[in-house]
């Protein structure tokens, strides 16, 4: 595979200051080394430019925070994904999960001016499908896949033109925190979600396979991984912990029976925040995730 690596070195759509290192912090843990080990092709693209939060007023507009630095850097995402080669895996690292919107939409372009039909595979624990009208924070990194179907702040849902994700082309894994007003959104637009209850229930095994079942008629499968997922004893390194999660083994059984579909066509790993770890281990942990995707076997 040609692997394209690409790093959002941003925290503006976060509540709180780190994640913006998380580029370096999964470079330092040899991404692209594990990736190459596997036999592909790697080429690291370095960074989008991200404004820097002391040099603008961390203004509130509309209910959004940073609205538009964040726009900004998601316009300069889709501007980065959309020209690479049909071919080609990307692999967004971060970064807060409001880059979500512009990795989608720059994926949905690659190839396809108007857009290919996407798969989304949201892996979190949370849904991030608040609007500013639900949203309890202001941040960001809480609305990226509302934005992603249409709702909210008409620029930052138009970041791939006419272009929307459909709302029964998400599946949501690994949920276990939904805000009040979020919760009414998520059924109402009809959304699968695969709580934690579900996962305990159902065992990681079949909701991935129902997961591919019902995402059977997208062109294309990305995945979007952040590291509050996993449990916080896995992933500590990570601003909004909820516990509870994904243990490590089904963290990396959900990847490798991703991998072994072969459908998936493009990552992110999000929300790693070194300032919050111990010697960079969320960030190693979500290396491991991503070499399980993309073909790391234990035999
Ligand atoms: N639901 C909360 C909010 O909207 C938390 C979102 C956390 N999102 C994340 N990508 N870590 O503020
Ligand atoms: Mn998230
Ligand atoms: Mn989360
Ligand atoms: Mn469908």
């Amino acid at each position: 595979m040609n692997i394209q690596i690409l790093g959002i070195p941003m925290d503006l759509g976060a509540g709180r200051r780190g994640v913006d290192m998380g580029p370096s912090a999964l470079r330092n843990a040899r991404l692209a080394h594990h990736l190459q080990q596997l036999g592909h092709q790697v080429t690291d693209l370095g960074d989008v430019c991200v404004p820097v939060p002391e040099t603008v007023d961390k203004f509130t507009e509309g209910g959004y925070v940073f609205l538009e630095q964040v726009l900004e850097t998601n316009r300069a995402i889709v501007e980065r994904l959309r020209t690479l080669p049909d071919s080609a895996f990307p692999i967004t690292i971060g970064g807060d999960h409001s880059m979500g919107i512009g990795t989608v939409a720059g994926n949905a372009l690659r190839g396809n001016p108007s857009g290919h039909r996407m798969g989304l595979i949201w892996v979190d624990a949370h849904a991030d499908f608040n609007t500013p009208e639900t949203s309890p924070s202001g941040n960001i990194h809480g609305m990226p896949v509302a934005h992603l179907t249409g709702l909210g702040e008409r620029r930052l849902a138009s970041l791939a033109g006419e272009w929307r994700l459909r709302n029964t082309d998400i599946v949501m894994i690994g949920i276990r925190s939904v805000d009040e007003h979020e919760r009414e959104l998520l059924r109402e637009h009809g959304v699968r979600v695969y709580t934690m209850k579900d996962i305990d229930q159902k065992g990681i095994t079949r909701v991935t396979e129902e997961t591919l079942d019902y995402l059977s008629d997208t062109e294309r499968l990305h995945v979007s991984y952040d590291a509050d997922a996993l449990d916080p004893s896995v992933t500590p390194g990570t601003g909004t912990t909820v516990p509870g999660g994904l243990t490590y083994r089904e963290g990396h059984l959900l990847m490798e029976l991703l991998c072994d579909s072969g459908r998936v066509t493009s990552l992110d790993i999000v929300e790693v925040n070194p300032i919050l770890d111990t010697r960079n281990k969320t960030a190693e942990v979500m290396v491991s995730m991503a070499a399980s995707l993309l073909g790391q076997r234990i035999l």
